[in-house]
């Protein structure tokens, strides 16, 4: 993990609270997929940094995608190309698939579908990517063109305006037996991971999730971002996480 001054490319609307950040770090990154940064908001009033996965990583430059809900992505939203953002990256652990584990199914829900996009741009080319992302409703349909990259994929919205009519951990399961995985990543809101934990509980296939928490320093720190495991222990999500292992995480 490193601290970089990252000078802004673009930042564009996605949907109409979805914005798309890309910033320049000056060398190569190397980060993981389902790994997160840490980024200042462009605005002093806002002393924490926000925790954001990434998107994707093309030479120097990170995308980041991410919902306007407050103050600190209000105010990130409204980046400039030429900008300067302090971003400490990469963090956390990542998803990883071993080489005995080909086929992968992907489980992404609203914010959650960006980190699924990482997985899907690190093993398109390597592995077979079955990837089931819900969205709202169609104007929250964003990066088709990243998830077209799957082997196969199935779009589904709340209400049926696009793509299927369920959640996306009911598309997986109608799926199921027809394409079973050997291993499953899933990012998305508590709810939607818990029917997935529940969906997984009998079956015997690795399942990861990562959490969404609220964060204060991101590297481990400040222990507001603690989880409980199933064993009773706590974890730390910022270092230990944000991905769990399915059946040691409670929810
Ligand atoms: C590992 C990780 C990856 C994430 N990836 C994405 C992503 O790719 N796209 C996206 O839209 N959002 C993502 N989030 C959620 C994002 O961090 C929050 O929406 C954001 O911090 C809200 O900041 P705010 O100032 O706009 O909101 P406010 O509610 O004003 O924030 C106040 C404080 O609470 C913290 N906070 C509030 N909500 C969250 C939250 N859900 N998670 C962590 N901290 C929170 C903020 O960091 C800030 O310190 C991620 C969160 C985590 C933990
Ligand atoms: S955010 Fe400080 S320990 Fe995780």
């Amino acid at each position: 993990m490193k601290e970089y001054q990252a000078i802004v490319t673009a930042c564009k609307p996605l949907t109409a609270n979805v914005q798309a950040l890309t910033f320049d770090i000056g060398e190569r990154a190397v980060v993981r997929p389902g790994q997160f940064l840490n980024i200042s908001t462009g605005n002093e009033m806002n002393l924490l940094r926000r925790p954001i996965a990434i998107c994707k990583a093309e030479g120097s430059e990170i995308t980041v995608c991410f919902q306007i809900k407050g103050s600190g992505t209000a105010s990130l939203a409204k980046a400039k190309r030429g900008d300067v953002l302090s971003v400490l990256l990469p963090l956390g652990n990542g998803f990883y698939a071993s080489e005995r584990e080909k086929k992968i199914a992907l489980i992404g829900g609203g914010v959650g579908v960006f980190p699924m996009i990482s997985c899907i741009r690190a093993y398109c080319e390597k592995k077979q990517v079955y990837s089931y992302i819900g969205f709202r409703n169609k104007d929250a349909v964003c990066m088709e063109e990243e998830i077209e990259k799957s082997t196969q994929y199935t779009i589904v919205t709340d209400d049926g305006s696009y793509g299927l009519h369920k959640n996306a951990v009911q598309a997986f399961a109608d799926d199921f037996e027809r394409n079973t995985p050997d291993v499953v990543f899933a990012c998305g809101p508590t709810p939607m991971l818990k029917a997935l934990q529940s969906f997984m509980a009998e079956k015997n296939i690795p399942c990861y999730l990562s959490l969404e928490e609220r964060m204060g320093c991101g590297i481990g720190a400040c222990l507001v971002c603690v989880c409980t495991l199933t064993g009773g222990e706590h974890a730390r999500v910022c270092k230990d996480g944000p991905v769990f292992n399915a059946k040691e995480v409670l929810l």
